[in-house]
């Protein structure tokens, strides 16, 4: 059967291990995408335009052709991400499928399940063939519902012991593994398929 289910992906590892550039490799033949963008690298891209205001976003998520599009907001961040989750839900649903990338998920959200509209987005998003891109210094701090639904990990050298020892519980890749990592190597776990595989990104 043909589903058009789309794919949690959840990115972790320390400060410049490697996560945004291999996200930038894994989207750059993407061309319906929208990224929760707070420090402000994805607006900087070429292709991208930069959104920093709500009824931006909200306009130029009604259409259902090519779009890339940045959100850097200011003010209340997790207030701004639950709006610009909630408007990736709707552009996915009721427009048309899209891919999307949060990047540092410890900063918006906490431990517990994940909040509000990012809540949504993470649980009902993928059958409603939404790709989502969630990236973390520190999944041991970020939301524990994107962990749960992931359908792949790609772990970057981790930030610390805690981290290794949170990533390898929840995936079974092996801590040992994980503390071998230096800065563009990664480890790849399909949650479905339970297959791992270790790589390094090049440029
Ligand atoms: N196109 C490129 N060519 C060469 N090196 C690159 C390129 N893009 C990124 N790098 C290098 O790769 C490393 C990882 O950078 P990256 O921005 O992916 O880190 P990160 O894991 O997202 O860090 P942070 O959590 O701070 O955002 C950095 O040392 C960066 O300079
Ligand atoms: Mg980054």
């Amino acid at each position: 059967m043909k589903t058009n289910d789309g794919r949690l992906i959840v990115i972790g590892g320390a400060s410049r291990s490697g996560k945004t550039a291999y996200v930038k490799k894994q989207v750059n033949i993407i061309r319906r995408i929208c990224a929760w963008d707070p420090e402000a690298q994805w607006c900087e891209l070429r292709g991208w335009r930069k959104i920093t205001r709500r009824s931006e976003l909200l306009a130029a998520m009604q259409t259902p052709g090519h779009v890339k599009l940045a959100y850097v907001a200011g003010g209340d961040l997790k207030a701004e991400f639950d709006f610009w989750a909630a408007c990736v839900m709707h552009a996915g649903r009721y427009i048309a499928p899209i891919t999307c990338i949060a990047e540092e998920l410890a900063d918006v959200t906490t431990p517990s399940k994940a909040p509000g509209n990012w809540g949504i987005l993470l649980r009902r998003g993928l059958k409603r063939g939404i790709t989502i891109y969630a990236i973390s210094q520190r999944w041991s701090e970020a939301d524990k519902t994107a962990v749960g639904n992931a359908s792949e990990f790609v772990l970057f050298r981790q930030s610390s012991a805690d981290d290794v020892a949170y990533m390898s519980r929840k995936t079974r890749v092996p801590a040992d593994m994980l503390e071998g990592l230096e800065t563009l190597q990664f480890v790849r776990f399909n949650a479905d398929t339970r297959e791992i595989e270790q790589s390094k990104l090049r440029f």
